[in-house]
């Protein structure tokens, strides 16, 4: 029979664990599972969003909300088939407290699905896939980035105010590509152009000639592209090699040429894309980030640089909400969601469905700069189809 004092000892012993548990929950190593691609297509555009990453990390002292943070890092490999394993090898293995990717929508979706069932807080940092701030929408998920609906939709506007009425739409076959088209399609037809054909490759092939001569016979007035990375760098270059350059104007989403034009050299010059961001643009954040990006890594930042950066802002600022317990994740979410995003592309805050409302950009390719024109469409929305939240 065990007395009343020992039963009270016993609670109160128990409770000092627990609460020596949480306390070390909040205020031990933060681990931060990172699943990106390191090689493939995909290699460069991966290494820039974990430099963007840990700069700011840095620029923290090496802490958000008084955690030091503790990286576990998977290659992705861009490969959607082997996606469910990765993530759950991060989440269930390595217990990771925040997962951060990833670049390809297909490999996303798989996260989003995991993170959805499991209550990971997941931050995506490139992958436009539309469900993810969709039909797949959760409380603990946020992006960073764009939706592939985004910067499509803005070019379709462009190139129908400019009057151009048939173009030829041509993309890898998967869900940035197909949706990226959508979204073009959706406002170029809608400002009363025809797009009249749509040519696609299986992800990541670059066996482009077919197609260029399926271009060059179609005639069009343009043509409207996503491709990004290596693809981008070759589909450029061989666009250029067959002629067209001279002949059907390329329109791209900013991917085309970002973080790419050393490689593409000349064949770039003077291509139209638009996107979320560009080089010499009058925002007082982006000139302090260039100038630390290039003191840290002895490279120009891009696109992917500053999404992975904004990444980390969104868990600091989640973070600082909870005092570093991400177990809160109502409060977690609610801070992002007030928070006005300080990023380098300029200020932009989190939809509903927790997708950058942004202004997207009209660029021009000048030398080895994405020169900002003007702005293509302002604080654009996702509509954030089958969202329910
Ligand atoms: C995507 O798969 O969502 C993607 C990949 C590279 C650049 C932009 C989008």
């Amino acid at each position: 029979m065990k007395t009343p004092l020992f039963r009270t000892t016993l609670i109160a012993a128990a409770a000092a664990v627990l609460s020596t548990a949480a306390f070390a929950q909040n205020t031990g190593k933060l681990k931060v599972g990172l699943m990106l691609p390191y090689t493939g297509t995909f290699a460069s555009l991966g290494n820039a969003i974990e430099n963007g990453f840990k700069l700011y990390l840095t620029e923290q002292g090496g802490k958000l909300a008084g955690r030091e943070v503790e990286f576990v890092k998977v290659d992705d490999e861009s490969d959607p088939s082997k996606a469910t394993d990765n993530v759950n090898k991060l989440v269930k293995r390595d217990n990771v407290d925040v997962l951060i990717g990833t670049v390809h929508s297909g490999v996303a979706m798989a996260m989003a699905k995991v993170a959805k069932e499991s209550g990971t807080i997941l931050i995506v940092p490139n992958a436009g896939a539309d469900a993810v701030t969709g039909a797949m929408c959760a409380p603990n998920i946020f992006r960073s980035s764009f939706s592939n609906w985004q910067p499509g939709y803005a070019m379709g506007e462009v190139m129908a105010k400019k009057g151009i009425k048939k173009v030829a739409t041509i993309t890898w076959k998967y869900a940035a590509g197909d949706e990226t088209v959508r979204g073009f399609k959706e406002a170029f037809e809608k400002g009363g152009g025809t797009v009249v054909k749509e040519l696609n490759l299986p992800f990541p092939n670059v066996e482009f000639q077919a197609l260029l001569t399926d271009i060059a016979a179609t005639k069009p007035d343009a043509v409207f592209t996503f491709f990004a990375g290596g693809g981008a760098v070759k589909f450029v270059k061989d666009y250029a090699a067959a002629g067209l350059k001279k002949t059907i104007p390329l329109y791209g989403s900013g991917f085309l040429t970002d973080g790419t034009l050393d490689a593409q050299g000349a064949d770039a010059d003077g291509l139209f894309t638009a996107l979320h961001y560009a080089d010499s643009m009058e925002v007082p954040k982006d000139k302090t980030f260039r100038l630390a990006y290039a003191k840290a890594y002895k490279l120009q930042p891009d696109v992917y640089a500053v999404q992975g950066y904004d990444a980390a802002q969104i868990l600091g600022i989640g973070l600082k909400a909870v005092n570093g317990d991400v177990s809160k994740k109502a409060e977690f979410a609610k801070a992002v969601e007030a928070a006005k995003i300080e990023s380098p592309r300029g200020t932009f805050s989190l939809s509903k469905a927790h997708n950058p409302v942004q202004d997207i950009y009209l660029r021009q390719v000048t030398g080895k700069e994405n020169k900002l024109v003007g702005v293509a469409s302002k604080a654009l929305t996702d509509p954030a189809r089958g969202c329910k939240m």
